[in-house]
């Protein structure tokens, strides 16, 4: 958080609003934003695929007609490929030169022709809401409601434990 608010007060400054004319420059901030994709995702399954002819898949045999999820989960949290997936590092996304490194395996939207219809749309939204809000408040945890769990809640979709948090106006 205090290194996005730097990065924050140096790139955007305090008089406006970030716009996503700024988001090459918050190079942190997208990095961070990546990692939360990676780390919680809130949609770790896709929704129901069906498969349209008999399929092999890395072994496994497919029938036409079996519905299929495909687990983005799995993807994120590959140790094979991450090395420490559960440790929360937006650091991964910077290259040696400062600029961000995209990464092929985060596929918080899926992958492919029915990949998520508003895609661009909510990474535009998200983009602009957490910037502001690292913008605008320092975030902290109340101490008498420790957080003990970071799992999150499985529905179908991802979603916090209970929390509380205090914002304190920076600006
Ligand atoms: C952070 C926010 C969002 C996330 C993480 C997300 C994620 C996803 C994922 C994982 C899928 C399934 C893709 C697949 O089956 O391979 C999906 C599908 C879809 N999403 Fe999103 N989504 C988000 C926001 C939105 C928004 C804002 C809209 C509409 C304005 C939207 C519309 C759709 C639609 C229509 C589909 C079905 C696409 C299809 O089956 O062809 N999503 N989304």
């Amino acid at each position: 958080m205090r290194k996005m608010q730097q990065e924050l007060d140096s790139v955007v400054g305090n008089v406006r609003l970030p716009s996503m004319n700024d988001r090459t420059k918050l190079v942190y901030t997208d990095a961070t934003q990546t990692e939360v994709f990676r780390y919680r995702g809130s949609a770790p399954l896709t929704v129901p695929h069906k498969a349209l002819r008999d399929t092999k898949l890395q072994g496994f045999r497919i029938q036409a007609g079996t519905v299929v999820l495909n687990n983005l989960y799995s993807v994120h949290m590959d140790p094979g490929y991450w090395g420490d997936p559960e440790t929360f590092r937006p650091e991964r996304f910077i290259n040696h030169d400062g600029s961000f490194r995209k990464d092929e395996r985060v596929i918080p939207f899926g992958k492919g022709r029915r990949s998520c219809l508003g895609e661009s749309l909510a990474r535009m939204t998200t983009f602009l809401l957490f910037s502001s809000l690292m913008q605008h408040f320092t975030f902290s945890l109340d101490p008498a409601i420790p957080v003990t769990n970071t799992d999150g809640k499985m529905g179908f979709t991802l979603s916090p434990p209970e929390f509380k948090v205090f914002a304190q106006a920076r600006l």
